[in-house]
């Protein structure tokens, strides 16, 4: 609903461009007026941007604030399941118990997969990273899902939301099995999801009781929450730009997968394992800080496009970080060495002039090495909890008419070249 109008004066022409409010957060400019005005709007890396409006995920970058349909995200970390998240994320509302019920059944009924779907992971070397495996293998869904879905159906797209929350742990256990040379494992009714991970992860066909750490696949489970959503970021984006040409469900979630890959973006928390592997000891920090200085590299989790404070999801992280370390008795260097790092940067001008504060990756990934995770697998499970978030965005642009996503550019090549034969040619 248009409150009332920015104007923009152009080529001696003024253009009324309506100002529209959101609930939260700052209203925005509808620009669709430059249509005719001779002019595109410029904005590499979409800083000021708002491609899409949605009910799912509200941050306030200057606040430090995240909420999840309307729920602050460390009340959400702290009192709720995952699986009660992701149907938030999917549904617009926390489940009553009989939703839950009915969601947890319906998980648990998806959880397996194709048994042809397993040769799919003996075409890729042993050593495959974990995530290029995720790539090819939750693409391959959509070579078992193609026929009969019929994305314009509710109940088809309610199906490929279950399947996917459903499958992910399993396809992510299975790449991390298949790394390891063990067989596979598979989910249990008696398990809970988080439960379930760990143990597909872990356990092995000879482990006919095994038992989970309550401690860490509490942690766990609070991880995968931490991780569900987070607005229009770089890989949900993607989603969107790939589900706004029709295309198969599974493969929009593949493309996500592919653009959270990147260390600027979901594959930062494996990149600050390999960041204190480098600086090794606190008496190494001052030198790396001044390579940090010199541009030389960046403080892999810290930083973030949105939060100019610190990010939420970081606080809560920290806490489970101490939680869980302190259960398990574990002295890691990693985490004096990475609060010794937190706390340079938090009083340098270099970081507070920039902003630059711990994201959600800073402290991920030491729990996660604590658990026991490797760190090729850490993207893979921020894919396993994103993929909730993920999926909701692509229901969310399927709940009503969307057009197919085609940005323009800001052309700066050849103006105009005849052609020359290659004899001709220098
Ligand atoms: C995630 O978008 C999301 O919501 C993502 C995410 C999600 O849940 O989906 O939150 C998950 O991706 C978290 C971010 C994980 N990435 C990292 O931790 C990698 C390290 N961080 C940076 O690469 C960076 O901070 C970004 C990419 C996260 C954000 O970059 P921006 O917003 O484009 O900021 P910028 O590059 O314009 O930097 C502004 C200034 C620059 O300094 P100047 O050149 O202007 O002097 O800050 C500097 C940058 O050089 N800077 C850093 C830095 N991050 C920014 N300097 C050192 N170390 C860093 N980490």
């Amino acid at each position: 609903m248009a409150d009332n109008n920015a104007t923009l004066t152009a080529d001696g022409k003024d253009y009324q461009l309506p100002i529209i409010k959101g609930t939260l957060g700052r209203p925005v400019i509808d620009i669709a007026a430059l249509q005719d005005s001779g002019f595109w709007s410029y904005d590499p890396g979409f800083k000021v941007t708002a491609p899409v409006e949605s009910k799912i995920t509200f941050i306030d970058g200057g606040k430090g604030e995240l909420l999840y349909r309307g729920y602050p995200i460390d009340q959400l970390a702290n009192s709720a399941e995952y699986l009660e998240v992701a149907y938030a994320l999917v549904h617009g509302e926390l489940p009553n118990a009989e939703q839950k019920a009915d969601f947890y059944e319906k998980v648990r009924k998806h959880a397996g997969v194709h048994d042809q779907l397993r040769k799919f992971f003996e075409g890729f070397r042993r050593d495959a990273h974990p995530m290029a495996i995720m790539v090819g293998v939750v693409g391959a869904l959509s070579a078992f899902y193609h026929e009969g879905l019929d994305v314009s159906e509710e109940l088809h797209r309610e199906i490929t939301a279950i399947r996917l929350i459903a499958k992910m742990p399993t396809l992510a256990a299975m790449s991390y099995k298949y790394s390891q040379g063990e067989p596979f494992m598979y989910p249990r009714n008696d398990f809970n999801y988080a439960e379930n991970f760990l143990y597909m992860m872990f356990a092995t066909p000879a482990d006919v009781d095994y038992k989970v750490d309550p401690v860490i696949s509490k942690a766990m489970d609070k991880i995968f929450t931490l991780h569900a959503d987070h607005e229009q970021n770089a890989s949900t984006s993607t989603v969107r730009l790939a589900g706004s040409t029709g295309a198969n469900p599974y493969a929009c979630i593949a493309a996500g997968i592919a653009a959270l890959w990147g260390p600027s973006h979901g594959g930062a928390n494996e990149a600050v394992l390999e960041m204190l592997d480098e600086i090794g000891t606190v008496e190494n920090v001052p030198e790396f800080m001044e390579k940090v200085k010199s541009r030389e590299v960046k403080l892999m989790g810290f930083g973030h496009r949105v939060y100019k404070n610190f990010d939420p999801r970081a606080q809560v992280m920290k806490e489970t970080c101490d939680e869980v370390l302190s259960a398990l008795g574990i002295n890691d260097p990693k985490l004096e060495l990475a609060m010794a790092l937190e706390k340079i940067a938090l009083e340098d001008p270099f970081f507070i002039e920039r902003n630059l504060y711990p994201n959600v990756d800073f402290y991920s990934g030491i729990i996660l090495k604590a658990i026991g995770i490797p760190t090729s697998m850490f993207t893979v499970i921020f894919s396993l909890a994103r993929t909730s978030g993920w999926i909701s965005h692509w229901l969310e642009m399927h709940s009503a008419p969307f057009k197919i996503g085609r940005p323009r550019q800001l052309y700066t090549g050849e103006t105009h070249r005849d052609f020359v034969k290659i004899e001709d040619r220098k």
